[in-house]
């Protein structure tokens, strides 16, 4: 197994300077002998409140957890790299962005990446029907990048207004608390542009068999900008070395019968083995002005490029190869954004990501706190 790479951590989280205790402490550092007895007035109570230690413990788990994501509630993270090709396909890379993870061939980029299925609450099974997020946090030289993609290329709707209501149509029922078909079928139907991803959420790619077999897509068109501010349309794709692979719903079930966990086990397990998951990164490029030629809007998220006119161009291999040391710090409060590019990376005026961009940093602000920025993950 190889060695494995360090991705930065905060020089200010103190526990990873100091010896770990051999005595049981409290959070203060204090030392304690019991912390399975409250302090009492005599052998029979009444207990006293002057026990830090008791109120310690109790305050804490009264707060321990935060609000579950809105969507994408049940996740894992891992880390990695990406290592650059320093070209665009056949081009060098200067040619389209001046972003720096992407300029010299070998260059190396640590990253963290969460996978998530999207309407299941937080301990829900990973073999739903459902889409996969894929969201890649890269921690470049100039800040971070978010790259906050799916499993599948298109999305159910094109404006950013109806995202609450595609979601509570997939979510459970206020009165029965179940997901119902009318409710699904009663948003869908009246969103025609919901087809094209609903055709891909009821193909044999439904299900992924796991986090590493799937494919990643930024979804939403963004641009490249280079060094003489010349900017260009582009499409982000992944694929898996360990090529695709999906279940049935019958597989699926028999699977959810025994763990519903099974994807973030795989994942999991198979980095522990060293046999690290990786990903070819490739972009579609547009030029950016007005396209009158197409009969398709290449803004417009629930349409796909088509490679034949927009091929696939290489830019890296993303390698996974470390585990999360802490799943609450680490995953559950991770938070990533469209509005997170780096400099020679930008939106475009695809009218989703605006709505996205203002919608990930708001309720990262109320489910993980106001100062979710200064969480070494983030
Ligand atoms: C206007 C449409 C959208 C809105 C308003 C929206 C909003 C949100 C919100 C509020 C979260 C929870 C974030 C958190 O609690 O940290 C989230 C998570 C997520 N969204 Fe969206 N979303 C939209 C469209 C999309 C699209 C098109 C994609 C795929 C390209 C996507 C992929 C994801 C992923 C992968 C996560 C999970 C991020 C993580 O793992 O922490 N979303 N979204």
């Amino acid at each position: 197994m190889a060695d494995k790479p360090k991705t930065p951590k905060s020089p200010a989280n103190p526990s990873e300077s100091q010896q770990s205790p051999t005595h049981l402490t409290n959070r203060q550092g204090h030392p304690i002998t019991n912390n399975q007895s409250q302090r009492t007035v005599g052998s029979r109570g009444p207990a006293t409140l002057e026990n830090y230690q008791f109120l310690e413990k109790i305050t804490h788990f009264d707060r321990e957890r935060i609000p579950e994501r809105v969507v994408h509630a049940r996740g894992f993270v891992c880390y990695g790299e990406l290592e650059a090709t320093g070209k665009i396909g056949d081009e060098p890379a200067s040619k389209y962005t001046r972003a720096k993870l992407f300029s010299q061939a070998g260059k190396k980029t640590p990253l963290a990446i969460r996978f998530s299925t999207v309407i299941g609450g937080r301990d829900s099974s990973e073999v739903a029907r459902d889409p996969r997020g894929f969201a890649v946090k890269f921690y470049t030289e100039d800040g971070n990048w978010d790259l906050v993609g799916n499993n599948l290329a298109v999305f159910f709707i094109r404006d950013a207004i109806k995202f609450p209501d595609v979601i509570h149509s997939l979510k459970p029922d206020p009165v029965t608390f179940r997901q119902e078909p009318n409710r699904i079928f009663d948003f869908m139907s009246q969103t025609p542009e919901s087809m094209h991803m609903l055709t891909h959420l009821f193909s044999p790619r439904g299900i992924p068999a796991s986090y590493r077999h799937m494919e990643g897509f930024g979804v939403n068109t963004y641009k490249m900008v280079n060094a003489e501010g010349n900017t260009v349309l582009v499409k982000y794709h992944f694929h898996p070395r360990c090529g695709v692979a999906s279940l049935t719903a019958e597989e699926a079930a028999k699977v959810q019968g025994q763990d519903l966990g099974s994807a973030s086990k795989d994942l999991y397990e198979a980095i522990e083995r060293g046999e690290y998951p990786q990903w070819d990164m490739y972009v579609q490029i547009m030029e950016d002005h007005d396209h009158p030629e197409l009969d398709w809007d290449p803004l417009d998220d629930t349409k796909i490029w088509t490679e034949k006119d927009f091929p696939l161009r290489h830019v890296g291999v993303m390698t996974l190869n470390r585990n999360v040391e802490d799943h609450f710090n680490e995953n559950e409060q991770i938070a990533m954004g469209t509005g997170v590019l780096v400099d020679g990376l930008d939106f475009s005026d695809d009218k989703m990501l605006v709505g996205r961009t203002f919608s990930y940093s708001d309720t990262q602000r109320h489910r993980v706190g106001t100062n979710y920025l200064q969480l070494p993950v983030n």
